[in-house]
């Protein structure tokens, strides 16, 4: 049998990691024949609601799961993680912003960073989701000197999800003929969808959609604005649709993206397409052994350029909102 992948989910007691760890337990994210290891982390007050969760998993009867962690010390939940799946965190409710989540967020990931840095396995890599996942992610990258700044990401694939949907709606196609979507910058309403170089049933999507008024009017704000819409419809921060984008994010920086193809995923900026550097920003990566990798050589036009500025003085603003946080 192969070693179990450990696998650390913090605030797994919640509407996201219900949704989550589940899927994770039935083999989702690494394939049919790769054992996983729960490593499961919440606040004291959720411990028996957590235990909950646990029973269920185990009348799941999943041979694929070895064990199981619960614990409300990050330090266990961390110890030999080679995923770490940064969930837990207060949601934003209805007249919210993500940003008005950073105060209260960002000292969770201050402490989980360094305490990744202390426990998690060598090869550990990390998505943030709690919001505002670019800049908590930002912070725990920058609480954990010896972990490389490249195994932290955030997720912005709900939102790529979300992009590729709305395309294949308005094209009336299948969600399947719809590629090389790019969700750029952060996961916010200044987010940039870009529609512009996506491409359905393998031609130009503006070609496709043949109406341009759509896309800046109709398309960029739906998405922007998806999250808020969910929210007044549900009362309640997306969950499942979370879950499921968090299982394709971790699918992909796993198992690669397929030829013709990129995902987005918010990584420390590299400054391409002259973005902020020293921030987590959103590009098109494609991803091969684990590795991934800004697409490079897109035409941006004006308005492209615009957007993706916007959405990147946003993110500076919110690191010199936490400097007092960043470690390194
Ligand atoms: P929730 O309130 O249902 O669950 C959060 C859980 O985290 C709770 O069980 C809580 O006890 C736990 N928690 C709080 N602080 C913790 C800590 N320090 N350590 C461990 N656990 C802790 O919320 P949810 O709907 O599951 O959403 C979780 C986060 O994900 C929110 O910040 C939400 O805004 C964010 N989110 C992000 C995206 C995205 O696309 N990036 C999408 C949806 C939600
Ligand atoms: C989402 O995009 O649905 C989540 O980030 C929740 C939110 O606050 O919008």
């Amino acid at each position: 049998m192969k070693t179990p992948i450990r696998v650390a989910v913090t605030g797994a007691a919640g509407a996201i990691g219900y949704a989550l760890v589940f899927r994770i337990a039935n083999g989702d994210l690494f394939g049919a024949d790769q054992p996983v290891a729960l490593q499961m982390l919440e606040i004291a007050p959720a411990m028996k609601a957590l235990e909950g969760v646990a029973m269920e998993l185990s009348d799941g009867a999943f041979p694929l799961l070895t064990d199981m962690v619960l614990t409300d010390d990050a330090g266990a939940a961390f110890r030999g993680a080679n995923w770490a799946l940064l969930v837990g965190a207060r949601p934003r409710s209805k007249g919210m912003e993500r940003r008005d989540l950073l105060q209260a967020n960002a000292s969770i990931f201050a402490a989980q960073g360094a305490t990744l840095n202390a426990e998690a396995a060598s090869d550990v890599r990390v998505v943030v989701v709690g919001n505002p996942a670019n800049t908590n992610c930002l912070i725990a990258l920058s609480n954990a000197p010896d972990i490389s700044s490249g195994r932290f990401t955030a997720m912005t694939r709900l939102d790529h999800n979300r992009a590729v949907s709305q395309l294949a709606a308005k094209a009336g196609v299948s969600v399947r003929a719809v590629r090389k979507v790019t969700v750029w910058g952060n996961h916010s309403a200044t987010q940039y969808p870009d529609a512009y170089h996506a491409e359905i049933a393998g031609r130009p999507a503006p070609e496709v959609i043949a109406d341009d008024a759509w896309i800046r009017e109709v398309f960029v704000p739906t998405v922007q604005n998806r999250g808020t819409a969910v929210i007044e419809a549900r009362g309640a921060s997306s969950a499942a649709s979370a879950a499921n984008a968090l299982i394709n994010h971790v699918q992909s920086w796993y198992g690669g993206t397929p030829a013709g193809d990129w995902v987005s995923m918010a990584i420390p900026s590299t400054g391409a397409y002259n973005t902020p550097r020293g921030v987590v920003y959103s590009y098109p990566v494609t991803i091969r052994d684990g590795v991934y990798r800004v697409v490079e050589g897109l035409r941006l036009s004006a308005y492209d350029a615009d957007k993706l500025g916007a959405t990147g003085e946003e993110l500076l603003q919110e690191r010199e909102a936490v400097r007092d946080m960043l470690g390194r």
